[in-house]
């Protein structure tokens, strides 16, 4: 993975990423008590800004934690981010955590002054060979907890599951709960069968894709499209299998467990996909910046 952008923001401040610090009492840090947003930028546009921003005004919610910022502070702060660091393409993480307090409390301290991070990265390559075989994936067994729609820095399940794929020499680990798709460690998943569309529901168990809703309103217009439940057979049986996520759009996979999905080749309504994402993106290019 290439190395972060040299600038971050903490708590107000724009400083060298290698010399941010934190305190070792911060929650995010003990109980991964924190949560998280990443969002694509193109020609230093930030893309999807409300939704990813919703996204975490939400989680933020669910945790009870106040958000510390509007949207259109959030967007001051990030456009700074992005210019300091040279704008063009890249992705933002940001991450909210309930701060510190001197001592190790499970509940909420008295007084909450959250920890505010944020730092740019550039975007991961799909090379051509990726592009022309597309990706494979396995398939693991969901061990998560019931709140997988809160964007939570508390990952150990999905970064065991991805080191999962990892050692099996894969792109992704998709999840399963009793027989039925709920989502990748780190992405939306698709299913294609004769040119219809479909997508697990939004639930506690998957969380809720930007790139996914995003997919779904382009494909609207193209191809049938259902929200539904969607078994680990009707996932190998498919004619293409997609996962989505914000810093790779729609990507195709061709492997799971080891077999070919379809042709084996990314499909006719993958490539489709992929030109409508183009435009969306280059749509964003010319339309103003965002406004509250
Ligand atoms: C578990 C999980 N599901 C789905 C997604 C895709 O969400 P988005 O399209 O908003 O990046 C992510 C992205 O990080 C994720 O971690």
């Amino acid at each position: 993975m290439p190395e972060p952008l040299p600038q971050c923001y903490l708590n107000g401040e724009y400083v060298a990423l290698r010399d941010a610090r934190i305190s070792p009492l911060d929650r995010g840090f003990l109980f991964g008590d924190s949560v998280y947003e990443v969002l694509p930028v193109f020609g230093g546009r930030m893309f999807l800004f409300r939704e990813h921003f919703d996204r975490l005004a939400r989680s933020l919610r669910e945790i009870r934690l106040e958000n510390p910022h509007t949207h259109e502070q959030w967007r001051d702060i990030l456009e700074q981010l992005i210019a300091r660091n040279g704008g063009g393409n890249c992705y933002v993480y940001v991450q909210v955590s309930r701060g510190m307090e001197y001592g190790r409390n499970h509940a909420f301290p008295a007084v909450v002054k959250p920890t505010v991070f944020a730092m740019a990265s550039p975007l991961p390559v799909f090379t051509d060979a990726q592009r022309a075989a597309g990706l494979s994936a396995i398939t693991v067994e969901d061990f998560r907890w019931s709140r997988c729609d809160i964007k939570s820095t508390a990952l150990l399940a999905n970064v065991l599951m991805k080191q999962q794929a990892a050692d099996a020499g894969v792109n992704e680990a998709i999840i399963v709960r009793d027989g039925h798709v709920m989502e990748g460690s780190s992405t939306s998943v698709f299913v294609i069968k004769n040119g219809v569309l479909a997508t697990p529901p939004n639930s506690h168990s998957i969380l809720p894709g930007t790139t996914r809703d995003a997919a779904l309103s382009l494909a609207t217009n193209v191809m049938p499209v259902e929200i539904r439940s969607v078994s680990i057979d009707e996932l190998r049986a498919a004619d293409e299998v997609w996962i989505s996520a914000a810093t790779r759009d729609v990507l195709p996979v061709t492997r799971i467990d080891g077999a070919p999905i379809g042709t084996g080749r990314p499909g006719p309504a993958w490539h489709r996909m992929a030109d409508a994402f183009a435009q969306l993106r280059q749509q964003l290019a010319s339309t103003p910046a965002y406004t509250p």
